[in-house]
């Protein structure tokens, strides 16, 4: 997390600018896959997270994946299918 005031001058990239060509990124459909989604109030920022995680290590281990999601807090799934869906993109 940073202050919006340290991203003057920085590209930003939304959850909706994820897609390509109208495809999903793989981090969304593995989401969908894995059933990593149920309310969807953390899924933006949990994709967001785990896409600049793929882009810097295309081949995260679990330990690599549960602390680059730090700070991303779902109430919903408990997180295993969530990490599951992390691994299933790294794997694609
Ligand atoms: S899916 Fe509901 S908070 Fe994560």
């Amino acid at each position: 997390m940073v202050l919006a005031v340290e991203c003057d001058g920085a590209e930003i990239v939304t959850v909706e600018g994820l897609m390509t060509d109208h495809q999903l990124d793989p981090i969304q459909q593995t989401m969908i896959d894995a059933g990593g989604v149920q309310c969807g109030f953390c899924t933006p920022g949990i994709l967001i997270s785990s896409r600049a995680l793929l882009d810097r290590n295309p081949h995260p281990n679990e330990y690599e994946i549960r602390d680059a999601l730090v700070g991303n807090l779902c109430r919903c799934t408990g997180y295993t299918r969530i990490i599951d869906a992390v691994k299933m993109a790294a794997e694609s």
